[in-house]
């Protein structure tokens, strides 16, 4: 049976944000980390936790076959809620209708401004004055499911894209595990 309070958290790279839902975990149990890239820092960190972890290297392979082995993972895990976490691989239609509702997804911009990459490059030419991250559902269609929770973080003059993208980095560590907690005990 599946039990939304086991979470497990797909990443791809260096995993700092599956590191603030592990070590802020509060009404739920990170008790699996899935990824796509067998070299991700992140995945090197999970296992030094000794928290289960599944990795299978995505490149050249069937997306079908992947999501299906995947699948497998979570079903083993009794995964009730995926967190993707810096998990740089769209997830197919069939995969987010079978876990509709049930995967959540954090971006580094205010949704729906800016979906998909280089939020902050994009958000300081457009001269705006703040940023900020979003957690949403994850939808069939690319960072456009319902946000869950938001938190502003001021662009300052002189900023740049990697200083700002360290400042809303460190509101993605506060914001990821409140707003999955919430989301858990909804
Ligand atoms: C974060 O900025 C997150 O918002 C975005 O990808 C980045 C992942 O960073 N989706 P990390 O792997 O969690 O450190």
């Amino acid at each position: 049976m599946r039990d939304p309070k086991r979470v497990a958290v797909l990443i791809s790279g260096r995993g700092s944000n599956m590191k603030a839902l592990v070590e802020q975990a509060s009404g739920y149990e990170v008790v699996l980390v899935a990824c796509n890239k067998p070299l991700a820092a992140g995945l090197q960190w999970a296992r030094k936790q000794a928290i289960p972890t599944w990795c299978w290297d995505s490149r050249g392979v069937d997306k079908a076959q992947w999501e299906t082995a995947l699948d497998e993972a979570l079903q083993d895990h009794r995964i009730g809620i995926i967190a993707l976490a810096g998990f740089m691989r769209i997830l197919s239609p069939e995969f987010t209708k079978r876990w509709a509702g049930r995967v959540v997804n954090i971006h580094p911009s205010l949704l729906p401004k800016y979906k998909g990459l280089e939020t902050h490059k994009r958000a300081i030419e457009a001269g705006d004055s703040v940023a900020g991250c979003s957690i949403h559902i994850v939808t069939e269609e690319l960072d456009a499911g319902d946000v869950l929770a938001q938190v502003e973080v001021p662009i300052l003059p002189g900023d740049t894209p990697e200083s700002l993208e360290e400042r809303v980095l460190e509101a993605e560590h506060q914001l990821y595990p409140k707003a999955l907690a919430e989301f858990v005990a909804r």
